[in-house]
């Protein structure tokens, strides 16, 4: 039997990089996925080329930072798979600037992203695992937790994320869910286009292995700790960084 065959899984940001990979390791294992993204129809796309029938794997439009189209995203999932068992909160956008040239913009849009848009999912997803009395929640921080210049406003949601895990981790535990949290870092996406080159050479260097992480490197431990495996691994924040050390 596949380790997550019967299950339901949810990934925002599924579209592409980190989520993509993560709904590529739920199906391969059994799961069904739902993965949504703001970009309808790369996300439908992507479905597509996991699972060429449509039947396991679907694509849903659907901007995390508005709770409509979050619930309606929501209904969508339930009218096809009847249930949610795992959620992947991955959706997170930077908007990088150094904290005296950044704009009131920059600063909210990262908030409702990173911030409103995982309390939206995650109210929706907990609503039904705590029915169950199940469920299995990974929320993506970020090695730049820690602190980065230039980032000032995505630290602040990424460490924000790690405190929330550890909150909703006393909470969840009585109805058999875990929550965790992942700190991947430098990892080889889309989002890593934006870096500079010179600024990208030098966190390169700061990592052990002196090269970028990969998608699948990530999604892996992602998935693990969805797994049976991992039930007893709960309010844990898994640096996913190569050795990664910033200074
Ligand atoms: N790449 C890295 O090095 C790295 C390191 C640490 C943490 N992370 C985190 O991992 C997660 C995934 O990153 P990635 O590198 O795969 O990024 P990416 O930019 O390649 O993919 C992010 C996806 O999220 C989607 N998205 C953005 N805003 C959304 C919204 N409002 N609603 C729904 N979907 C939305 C995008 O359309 C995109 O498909 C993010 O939370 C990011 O902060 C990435």
């Amino acid at each position: 039997m596949l380790r997550f065959e019967g299950k339901v899984a949810v990934v925002t940001g599924g579209a592409r990089g980190i989520g993509a990979g993560c709904g590529e390791i739920f199906y391969r294992d059994g799961a069904r996925v739902a993965l949504l993204d703001i970009d309808g129809e790369a996300v439908q796309a992507k479905a597509l080329s996991i699972d060429p029938s449509g039947e396991a794997v679907i694509g849903i439009q659907c901007n995390i930072a508005d709770r409509t189209d979050v619930k309606r995203a929501f209904s969508e999932i339930i009218s096809k798979f009847g249930t949610v068992d795992f959620l992947v909160n991955n959706a997170g956008i930077a908007r990088d600037a150094m904290f005296h040239k950044m704009t009131e913009e920059q600063w909210d849009q990262v908030m409702l992203v990173n911030g409103k848009g995982l309390f939206n999912v995650t109210q929706e997803a907990y609503r039904i695992m705590r029915e169950k009395r199940y469920g299995k929640i990974v929320n993506v921080s970020s090695t730049v937790s820690s602190g980065v210049a230039g980032q000032s406003n995505y630290a602040f949601t990424k460490a924000g994320i790690l405190g929330f895990t550890k909150s909703l981790a006393k909470e969840a535990g009585r109805y058999n869910i875990n929550v965790n949290a992942v700190r991947p870092g430098l990892i080889n996406t889309e989002m890593m286009n934006a870096v500079p080159e010179d600024i990208l050479k030098g966190y390169i260097a700061n990592t052990a292995f002196n090269r970028m992480g990969t998608v699948a490197e990530t999604a892996g431990p992602i998935c693990y700790l969805c797994s049976e495996e991992a039930g007893w691994i709960h309010g844990e924040e898994l640096i996913i960084g190569g050795g990664i050390v910033y200074r």
